[in-house]
């Protein structure tokens, strides 16, 4: 009898310990529903065991404890978008790339040069003309023909160089034998004159000739009317001339007059600056 109850104490000291390792281990609830004899309902009815309490036991180095927080690098990494942290001068070398490869329109595969656009950026200040003529389409560089040329003498004539602007088009590719840019090709090639005025951030717009005028202004009113004064483009001052192609076709004095005004006005706004 004696035997029996040292026997006894001994198993209970052995459950005892089971239960307090299990306790340690994180273990909270144990069912025991099958312990019982049958018949016998005194006891809550059983509830489901929990998958993280099943057995087997884990390795106690790797077992997850129900009361203790997960390590950070046990989270699932929250789905969030990575910020855009790249510097202009890459966004825009990322945009450059893309024009020069981009097939959103047809122009795409009579050009032998996308012409994304070039210059300095330190003045702030950006040209717009139409479109990249034969000699543009050949080096892949804006205004290096004849208007180029001309282009170059204004801009000498208010103490300005082309690495003093920016200079671009309304469509980075030429339309064939020089024609005026048809509405979808303005309209595929839109969005990369956007990212450009929102990389470079311009001071003033000048727009050369009527298309990128019109475009920019969201307008059907001619140059004639829209030269000569600064206009709004989204809280960028715009001002419209007109394009030296047209001049090199109409070289009268009073055209050069007016471009010369308007190349003034351009002066005066940056000597504020
Ligand atoms: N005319 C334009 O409008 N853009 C050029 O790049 C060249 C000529």
């Amino acid at each position: 009898m004696e035997n029996n109850e040292a026997k006894m104490k001994e198993l209970l000291y052995d459950f005892r310990r089971y239960f307090e390792q299990l306790k340690d281990d994180g273990v909270e609830w144990v069912e025991t529903s099958h312990l019982l004899p049958p018949g016998d309902t005194e006891v809550a009815p059983a509830r489901k065991p929990e998958p993280a309490r099943a057995y087997p036991r884990p390795e106690k180095s790797s077992r997850p404890r129900k009361t203790t927080p997960a390590y950070p690098e046990e989270k699932a990494a929250p789905a969030v978008q990575k910020p855009d942290l790249s510097s202009p001068a890459e966004k825009f070398r990322v945009l450059i790339e893309r024009i020069n490869n981009c097939r959103n329109c047809g122009l795409a595969s009579t050009r032998n040069r996308a012409v994304p656009g070039e210059g300095g950026n330190a003045l702030r200040i950006l040209f717009v003309g139409e479109g990249p003529g034969a000699e543009e389409d050949r080096t892949g560089r804006p205004f290096v023909g004849r208007s180029g040329q001309l282009l170059d003498k204004i801009l000498a004539a208010v103490s300005l160089t082309r690495n003093d602007i920016f200079i671009t088009n309304i469509v980075k590719c030429r339309p064939p034998g020089n024609r005026d840019p048809h509405s979808e090709e303005v309209i595929a090639c839109w969005p990369y004159l956007d990212e450009q005025i929102k990389i470079l951030r311009p001071r003033v717009i000048v727009t050369l000739g009527a298309p990128a005028a019109k475009t920019l202004l969201d307008t059907t009113e001619g140059i004639g009317r829209l030269r000569g004064r600064f206009h709004d483009y989204h809280g960028i001052p715009l001002l419209p001339t007109y394009h030296p192609a047209y001049l090199l076709r109409s070289y009268t004095l009073e055209n050069r007059k007016k471009v010369w005004e308007d190349m003034k006005l351009l002066r005066e706004f940056i000597d504020k600056l």
